[in-house]
């Protein structure tokens, strides 16, 4: 069987809230997705659902063939499915390696104590964080919270990562390390990813495929030069008025 994470017509509402109305995606193993969308799309709920954070109102996720949208987050973590958070949470008091040792030992291997501290110094160098081991998360610059956040996801041992805005906030220098960053890993690890970003220049240089939802719904998908001129895509983004000017 191929193995891939394939989330079919899935709707979530909050109250009267429609979050989501029917998406479909379907990643396979290696594969990278921008999911793209305005504000208040669904982006980060979709993430939500994939990561057992939040529990879909119907359609159902299903990886490698196994259903998985009733588990509990821990148990899709275990299956190798990692998510990170829009805005980084990491232990403030604790260092880095800490922070990330955290997440080897309730990642898909379970490490022991001194597993996870090696796990932690081995990502925690993928990330060009190494020299920073003992520093408190607390005093880190946004970029190197978002890195630290990779560093967890990456350290759970996740084959699929789900990344929320990751490549958000950062100067066009640290923009351009970070996209450099994700490639070397991505290429290295093999992981597949479901990459939510604003950040265009992130998700047409990483994603072999770009996904579009506005209102919950999708509204295009392909190749990513193909989907940024889209005359939907630009229409809601930009307005009626930008997707009618000639290009
Ligand atoms: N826990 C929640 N309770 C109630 N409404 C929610 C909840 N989470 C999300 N929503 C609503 O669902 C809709 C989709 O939100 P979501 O955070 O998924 O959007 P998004 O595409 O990630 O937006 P952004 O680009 O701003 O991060 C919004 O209307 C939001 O207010
Ligand atoms: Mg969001």
């Amino acid at each position: 069987m191929t193995k891939s994470l394939v989330a079919s017509d899935i709707q979530k509402h909050f109250g009267g809230v429609r979050a989501l109305r029917g998406v479909s995606i379907t990643l396979a193993e290696g594969r990278v997705i921008g999911l793209i969308g305005p504000n208040g799309s669904g982006k980060s709920t979709l993430l939500n659902v994939i990561a057992g954070v939040e529990r879909p109102t119907s359609g159902e996720v299903v990886l490698d063939g196994q259903r998985i949208d009733r588990l509990p987050p821990h148990r899709i973590v275990s299956l190798g499915i990692a998510k990170t958070h829009q805005i980084p949470r990491p232990f403030p008091g604790m260092s880095l390696q800490e922070n990330v040792a955290v997440a080897a030992m309730y990642g898909s291997q379970r490490f022991e104590l001194d597993e996870a501290r090696e796990t932690a110094s081995r990502v925690l160098g993928l990330v060009g964080l190494g020299q920073m081991a003992e520093t408190y998360a607390g005093r880190l610059t946004v970029q190197d919270r978002k890195r630290l956040e990779l560093a967890r996801a990456l350290a759970t041992g996740a084959r699929i990562l789900l990344l929320d805005e990751v490549f958000a906030g950062l100067s066009s220098d640290e923009l351009r390390q970070s996209i450099e960053l994700f490639a070397k890993l991505q290429k290295k690890i093999g992981f597949g990813a479901l990459v939510v970003e604003h950040v265009m220049r992130a998700v047409l240089t990483l994603s072999d495929h770009v996904v579009v939802i506005e209102e919950g719904k999708k509204i295009a998908e392909g190749a990513p030069d193909r989907v940024v001129r889209d005359p939907a895509v630009i229409e809601a983004y930009l307005g009626v008025e930008a997707a009618r000017a000639p290009a």
